[in-house]
């Protein structure tokens, strides 16, 4: 385990951006970070998690000790006729695990396929495409407490999970580090194709009776057409959550915007793609230098290269300026603030 110091992060965030940490350390094992969290020289010293970086917004340098969870290996825990039980380490790399379930012909991750980071980042928000959130099929997660490295188990319902939200965004923000994830798949996988894009693009495919890859390959062709690859144009995916309002504000809107499409959440409350409302706003494919909104999906704020984090934070403040005067409605960020 080696410590560096001043190490840039550019290479470890999706949006490409320069944030330097003043210490930096990859651990491969539960017992390497169990190690550093015990240390006592390093005991003081704040500490920052990073995974993949894929849902951070750096705008300045990390004056802590930022871990980078390395932690590999995809182990069978249990398995029958029916289901397997998987744990991952939290350094697997999402899609690749994706991949390695779609090759073996375990369902329940197919439609989070090409989702940017890790597999121990992804409870931490929840991630969630084409009507699958991480939390249909995590059974726990590993976790290990930052103040004294003790390792604790999660339930699923330990975890709270919501709406791109989980127990470790709230009120364990910042005191737990993910080290691995348990997921229940299924071997007789139930798909879901509900969410319109699939249906289209499966019939375009020509695929009437859809395995667990075509549907894997689905969203990855929808997920090309709309989604920049961070590889390419620095992005985090949706910069922005999709906001809930009320029943009574979607139809005053809908008056004044008879398109507004919304999908009812609850009795009370309608989610709005806040993709349509930064689009109507005037902001898809603007560009501002460096920086701007995806031509593809408004939803998506861009980095061409050497772009600055507090630009783009300016730029998501404008346009969540914008879109209030416009709707009423108040976007909130989905990445998080560095
Ligand atoms: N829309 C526009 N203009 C745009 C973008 C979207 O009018 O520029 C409209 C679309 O026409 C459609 C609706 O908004 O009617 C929904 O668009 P889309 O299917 O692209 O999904 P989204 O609601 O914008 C959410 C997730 C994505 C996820 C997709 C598919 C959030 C914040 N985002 O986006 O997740 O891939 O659904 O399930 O919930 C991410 O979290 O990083 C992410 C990419």
């Amino acid at each position: 385990m080696q410590i560096q110091s001043n190490y840039s992060l550019r290479h470890l965030n999706t949006f490409g951006l320069e944030s330097i940490a003043s210490f930096f350390v990859e651990v491969a094992s539960v017992a390497e970070l169990t190690e550093i969290l015990r240390d006592p020289e390093w005991k003081q010293m704040p500490k920052f998690v990073l995974g993949g970086g894929s849902n951070v917004l750096f705008t300045r340098d990390i004056d802590a000790l930022v871990i980078h969870p390395a932690i590999t290996g995809i182990n069978i825990i249990k398995e029958d006729e029916n289901e397997i039980i998987l744990k991952a380490g939290a350094g697997e790399n999402w899609h690749a695990f994706v991949m390695h379930c779609v090759a073996k012909g375990y369902g329940g991750v197919e439609n989070l396929s090409l989702i940017p980071g890790t597999v121990g980042a992804a409870p931490m928000q929840n991630i969630g495409a084409y009507g699958v959130e991480i939390k249909d099929v995590v059974q726990s997660v590993e976790a290990v407490a930052i103040a004294d490295g003790k390792t604790t188990v999660f339930s699923k319902e330990d975890c709270e999970f919501g709406y791109r939200e989980s127990v470790f965004k709230k009120a364990l923000k910042g005191q737990y580090i993910v080290t691995g994830v348990t997921f229940v798949l299924s071997k007789k996988p139930v798909l879901n194709i509900g969410y319109g894009d699939v249906q289209k693009t499966l019939a375009e495919m020509n695929v009437t009776n859809p395995t667990i890859k075509d549907v894997s390959d689905a969203v990855i062709q929808i997920r090309r057409s709309k989604l920049p690859d961070p590889a390419q144009i620095g992005n985090a995916g949706s910069f922005f959550k999709n906001p809930e309002i009320s029943s009574g504000q979607y139809e005053a809107l809908k008056t004044s915007f008879p398109t507004i499409p919304g999908y009812r959440v609850s009795d009370t409350m309608v989610k709005v793609p806040a993709g349509w409302l930064i689009e109507q706003a005037g902001w898809k494919g603007y560009r501002e230098g460096t920086i701007g909104v995806h031509e593809k999906q408004a939803l998506v704020l861009v980095n061409y290269g050497g772009g600055e984090g507090t630009d783009i934070k300016a730029l998501s403040e404008k346009v969540q300026d914008s879109v209030e005067t416009k709707f009423g409605v108040r976007l909130s960020a989905e990445v998080n603030f560095i």
